[in-house]
């Protein structure tokens, strides 16, 4: 029987000739995250919950623009509206309606907007957000939580995945503190130093809730304690923000931060961001004459993303689209489950809301949001399995995040599900059969 990586190369020869013709060209071939090992796909394009390869191969898709698309790939209110807004223009160079309606959209959706700012990335907004926190608290410091990601900028790439700090001063690095997810080592942290402008976290937790955090009560604590010492809580809600619930983890868990930094579905699958939250610390902004504080940015805002983000967003907060990719992420893990079940795979299947993780060779009961201990649940996705399930998965038609982790949308079928789930047995069989399970 053919090897995972010999069925890969049979099954995307384009894609492999597509990744030789980057090279002495684009670095690495192509994004860090997208490249894998012997060569990533190459897609053409998508609709609905599934997209094609420049083979011609069809892929049921849970990257979903690393979470970008609650609608799926060219929904068609998003499309038509995004070509209306081309064929008008991209960029008057001024401000526009459209960024009033925006702003308001996510006002009336994320519970603690009483300010909305956008920005071009979930790195940007990040980087925006603590900028707001120095400048409002005058002092220098950032904690965030080991694992946690919030982008590629030089203050937040320690312990969160990004395996290197080349190119980083130790002087900025030295203003940011790592700890763990722990009351108690936040607490006693914030009493002994205070110089500490703000608190960064993923609210699910590290890796958009692959260590899990225990909700709602850890969110609580980092609010109870950051209010006491007036340190700026900010809730990173990039992947969370309108995926959690229409209103966020915030809106799921009912915890009020101080700022809220966005991406992805927030541009409606286009590149955006925004920051929102206490008007005493947005107000910083000012216009050009009152700021305090500087944010420019060419596409800051832009006519086209705010055409998508609006298209979006208008539909999560008229229609049950939430329900509808809950739902079929709760398909997915009772498939999932099955799967292990009839393979006899020890295995913890867990994730809140559309998003579906799998801890493989965890011995323990599924959890929405999992207690197993951090260190056994990195152990799961340790080494080159997690890389060739991947490998496996793509085998079988089913593209997924690193990590072993799903994203759903309000678009994929039952019936795509399904497949995913006799696609993750198969899956399971090849690895078993070359010795890793
Ligand atoms: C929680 C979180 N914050 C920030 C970011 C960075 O966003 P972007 O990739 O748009 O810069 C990401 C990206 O995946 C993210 O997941």
């Amino acid at each position: 029987m053919a090897t995972i990586i010999e069925r890969y190369e049979r099954k995307f020869p384009g894609s492999r000739r597509a990744y030789e013709s980057a090279a002495g060209l684009i670095p690495g071939g192509g994004h860090q995250s997208r490249v894998v090992k012997p060569f990533p796909i190459f897609a053409r394009d998508g609709s609905g919950g599934t997209k094609r390869d420049v083979d011609g191969n069809e892929i049921i898709d849970y990257m979903m623009g690393f979470g970008a698309l609650m609608l799926g790939h060219a929904h068609p209110d998003v499309t038509r509206a995004v070509a209306d807004r081309l064929a008008e223009g991209t960029h008057l160079g001024t401000t526009s309606e459209l960024e009033i309606e925006w702003a308001r959209l996510v006002q009336d959706l994320i519970p603690s907007a009483e300010r909305v700012r956008f920005t071009a990335s979930g790195t940007e907004s990040t980087l925006l957000a603590i900028r707001l926190a120095r400048g409002f608290t005058g002092r220098k410091k950032l904690v965030k939580f080991r694992e946690h990601f919030h982008g590629w900028h030089d203050y937040v790439s320690m312990d969160s995945g990004i395996n290197t700090q080349v190119g980083i001063p130790e002087e900025t690095m030295s203003t940011v503190i790592v700890i763990e997810p722990d009351l108690d080592a936040l607490g006693g942290l914030l009493e002994r130093d205070d110089d500490v402008a703000a608190v960064i976290m993923e609210p699910t937790g590290g890796h958009w809730g692959q260590f899990p955090l225990a909700n709602p009560g850890f969110l609580e604590g980092v609010r109870e304690l950051t209010a006491k010492r007036g340190v700026v809580m900010i809730m990173d809600e990039v992947i969370c923000g309108f995926r959690m619930s229409r209103g966020g983890a915030q809106g799921r868990f009912g915890i009020m931060p101080d700022l809220t930094t966005m991406a992805k579905i927030v541009a409606g699958g286009l590149p955006g961001g925004a920051v929102a939250g206490r008007a005493d610390i947005l107000e910083q902004l000012g216009d050009a004459g009152t700021s305090r504080l500087a944010h420019p940015g060419t596409f800051n805002a832009n006519l086209v993303s705010a055409t998508a983000g609006i298209a979006t967003l208008r539909k999560i907060a008229s229609e049950p689209l939430n329900d509808r990719a809950d739902a079929m992420a709760s398909r997915l893990k009772s498939g999932l489950r099955d799967a292990l079940n009839r393979m006899e795979v020890p295995g913890q299947v867990h994730g809140l809301a559309s998003v579906v993780h799998v801890a493989l060779g965890v011995d323990a009961e599924d959890e929405e949001i999992s207690t197993v201990p951090h260190d056994e649940l990195a152990q799961a996705t340790a080494g080159s399995r997690a890389a060739r399930i991947k490998l496996a998965m793509l085998n079988e038609g089913v593209d997924m995040m690193g990590g072993i982790g799903f994203m759903t949308s309000a678009v994929h079928t039952e019936d795509e599900i399904d497949r995913t789930s006799e696609a993750f047995e198969r899956a399971l069989a090849a690895l078993r059969e070359e010795g890793d399970l």
